[in-house]
């Protein structure tokens, strides 16, 4: 005989443990399974070690989805501010880093150990180390195989098995393959929040660089980050790269704004009027790193005093830094991406409780579905809602 549960959970990530939560606090029997040796391992090397886990301007402009619409529902019912009342009521020190990004003040295992307990207060169980098998549609639900430990019998099943991101620390894009199981449509995948890697010519030449961080507006069509760029020696990274690379797609370009609030063409004019001896790159010095302002200065050829320079020339040089076009080769792909874009298309899926439409008792939630947030505690914040909401009705 399987044992028989009422809320079974596949995956102990961020929006697993939430919808566990939930739903137990709503006095259903919940168990939650994950093949890992310990819960919530994104969790506990998210944000450098001290979990990003919320922004405070979360709304639904910060993902992307076939559907802009979809996640406003889960949204709206749990906030930011919801979590951080879960954080403050389990005392967890907290600040806001930048751009409403909140972090802990001490670590990341802060967060795991308060959704640990709160299961626990909630009466869930939880089993690690555990191969989810066949699972198979029955009169009163589910019945799913759970390798050497037999078969569970669930009403409702709550898929929260994440994406493909970070394959070494067990991620298996298993969640596609339920959503295969059961006819649900999907959006193509691709790695997001990940550096750009650059064809072979032009990492040669931009090599100096690496190692290099300016502040940027980096654009892909009408959007448009500004925060840091970082030259590496695979490419381009920073925030603003991890940002745009969401929105790039393969043969893409991309627009670099080096140090964007500067008017740089009325910066060197002026300079060339009243120091026009100085040599372009010593000017240029002033405003960016200066392996950045000699590389400049050298690919174009103009490595004289300012005097010598037409404006077109120092026109040049600014749109070379302003307006820098350039094509990545690829991206890191799924080993560094911090999250998957695109997944189950949410078309298929009820906004209000993450049910599967046309699967009564079948729940999607967190990073499996098409829904993305942008870099700084925006997919966190898409884990809570989505799994609340599927807590809330499973
Ligand atoms: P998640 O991947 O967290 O959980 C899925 C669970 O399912 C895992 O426990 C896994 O072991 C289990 N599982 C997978 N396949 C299985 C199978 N076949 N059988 C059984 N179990 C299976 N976001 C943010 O908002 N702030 C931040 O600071 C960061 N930082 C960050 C750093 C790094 C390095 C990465 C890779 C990612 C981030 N993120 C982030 C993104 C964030 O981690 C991500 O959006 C959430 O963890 C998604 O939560 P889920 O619960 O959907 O999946």
């Amino acid at each position: 005989m399987a044992a028989r549960v009422d809320v079974l959970v596949l995956g102990a990530g961020a929006a697993g443990l939430m919808a566990a939560i939930r739903a137990g606090q709503r006095g259903r029997r919940v168990l939650v399974v994950d093949h890992a040796s310990k819960p919530a391992e994104k969790i506990r090397i998210s944000g450098g070690g001290r979990c990003n886990f919320t922004n405070i301007h979360a709304g639904p402009k910060a993902y992307l989805s076939q559907n802009p619409h979809f996640a406003k529902s889960a949204l709206a019912r749990y906030t930011p501010q919801h979590f951080i009342d879960l954080v403050d009521r389990h005392r967890i020190a907290w600040h806001e880093k930048t751009l409403g990004q909140l972090f802990c003040d001490n670590s990341a295992t802060d967060i795991i150990r308060m959704l640990l307990d709160e299961l626990k207060a909630a009466g869930g169980e939880l089993r690690l180390g555990t191969e989810i098998g066949e699972i198979a549609l029955t009169e009163s639900g589910f019945r799913v195989g759970l390798g050497s430990e037999g078969e569970v019998q669930a009403q409702s099943l709550i898929v929260a098995t994440g994406g493909k991101s970070i394959p070494k620390m067990g991620a298996t894009g298993f969640a596609y393959q339920i959503a295969a199981q059961f006819g649900l449509p999907m959006v193509e995948t691709r790695p997001g929040l990940v550096p750009l890697t650059l064809e072979p010519m032009l990492l040669e030449r931009l090599s100096p660089l690496s190692g290099v961080s300016v502040s940027a507006s980096v654009s892909h069509g009408k959007t448009a980050f500004r925060e840091a760029v970082l030259f590496t020696h695979r490419g381009l990274s920073g925030p603003a790269i991890l940002q745009i690379s969401s929105y790039w797609r393969e043969g893409d370009r991309i627009t670099l704004s080096l140090e964007p609030d500067l008017d740089l063409f009325a910066a060197l004019k002026a300079a060339k009027a009243t120091r026009g001896k100085q040599a372009l790159q010593t000017v240029l010095a002033d405003h960016y790193p200066k392996r950045l302002a000699q590389h400049v200065s050298d690919v174009l050829g103009v490595d004289r005093p300012l005097a010598d320079l037409s404006d077109k020339a120092l026109q040049k040089a600014a749109l070379a830094l302003q307006s820098w076009e350039i094509v990545p080769g690829g991206s890191e792909g799924y080993r560094t991406a911090e999250v998957t874009v695109g997944g189950i298309d949410t078309r298929a899926l009820d906004s209000r409780t993450m049910q599967a439409r046309d699967v009564p008792g079948l729940y999607f939630v967190g990073e499996c579905v098409d829904v993305t947030g942008w870099l700084g505690g925006y997919n966190f914040q898409w884990a809570w809602a989505s799994g609340h909401a599927a807590g809330e009705a499973a």
